[in-house]
């Protein structure tokens, strides 16, 4: 779906993006997860040519993007900006409507979208005529979610969507996420800091450092089959949260009856299904042992 060739990009004589290459299937989410200034949004700017690349291709449904036009490439390509990037001066149902406006939608139609989606991400429909900085942060990401979401485009590019959020805000809103059925068919390059929201959101994460990819992998390929000291080091404060969180009881007991999505932070929670066949704790955390060690 979408497909990133040896991406450079040097900005004063210092490659911010060095060689960056990777593949995004059809409604894949790709998570570039990274430390700050590693070159995630400046990678993200050359997918929607917000940013030329000095070298290297891009790809979207297998047309070379650098022979379309910028203008139209972008209409077609959903983009939520880091702080979420709403006009001040406009409401949030102009804001909303910016690109439908410059796709010729009707008045009707702007309207009917913009309030099906205000509910579907659980906005209360009186804010459509307030100005941005009335509202609270959560409420800004999200409408800024709604306008990348309007005219329903099949690839969305997120940077840090959720940034400006608490930590506990932070949760809820991604578990939302993860339930809403807009996003579900979407191509999505997602870019965090946040190990845990790359973790809980990615199909695959990408992390970067310094302009380059250090690995490419599931959350499980990155624990387990790390690339390099990088990639090791990088999750050491959270890894045993992160290991637990990754690790299913499927990954453990080949035996049926085990239930499938389970994780073993889910059983040390208590998350579990009243009923559900969950094997005892200590031989699950004997099995998680074994696990590591193959
Ligand atoms: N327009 C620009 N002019 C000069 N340098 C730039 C420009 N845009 C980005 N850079 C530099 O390129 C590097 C990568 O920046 P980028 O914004 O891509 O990082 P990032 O990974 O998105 O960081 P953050 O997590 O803080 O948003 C940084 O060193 C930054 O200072
Ligand atoms: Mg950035």
């Amino acid at each position: 779906m979408i497909k990133v060739e040896n991406l450079v990009k040097y900005f004063n004589n210092e490659a911010a993006v060095n060689q960056v290459s990777f593949e995004i299937a059809e409604a894949e989410n790709l998570v570039l997860l990274g430390t700050s200034g590693c070159g995630k949004t400046t990678t993200l700017r050359m997918i929607n040519r917000l940013l030329e690349p000095d070298s290297g291709r891009v790809w979207i449904q297998g047309t070379d993007t650098s022979l379309q036009d910028p203008s139209k490439l972008r209409r077609g390509i959903g983009y939520v900006l880091q702080h979420h990037g709403l006009f001040p001066h406009f409401t949030v149902a102009e804001n909303i409507a910016v690109v439908p406006k410059l796709l010729n939608w009707k008045e009707d139609a702007i309207r009917k979208r913009t309030f099906e989606l205000l509910e579907k991400l659980r906005l209360p429909a009186q804010i459509a005529g307030l100005y941005p900085q009335n509202l609270s942060g959560g409420q800004q990401q999200r409408v800024g979610l709604a306008r990348s979401l309007m005219v329903n485009p099949p690839v969305l590019l997120m940077d840090e969507p959720f940034g400006a959020l608490d930590a506990l805000t932070r949760r809820d809103i991604r578990v939302e996420f993860r339930q809403l059925e807009e996003l579900k068919n979407k191509t999505i390059l997602m870019v965090t800091h946040d190990v845990q929201e790359a973790f809980e959101l990615g199909d695959r994460i990408c992390l970067m450092d310094k302009g380059e990819i250090q690995q490419i992998g599931t959350a499980m390929d990155l624990l387990f089959n790390p690339a390099n000291a990088f990639v090791r080091s990088f999750f050491s404060d959270q890894r045993t949260q992160l290991e637990f969180k990754t690790v299913m009881l499927t990954d453990l007991f080949t035996s049926r009856g085990v239930p499938s999505k389970v994780s073993v932070w889910d059983v040390l929670e208590n998350r579990t299904d009243a009923g559900a066949e969950i094997p005892e704790l200590p031989d699950i955390l004997t099995a998680f042992e074994n696990f590591k060690r193959r």
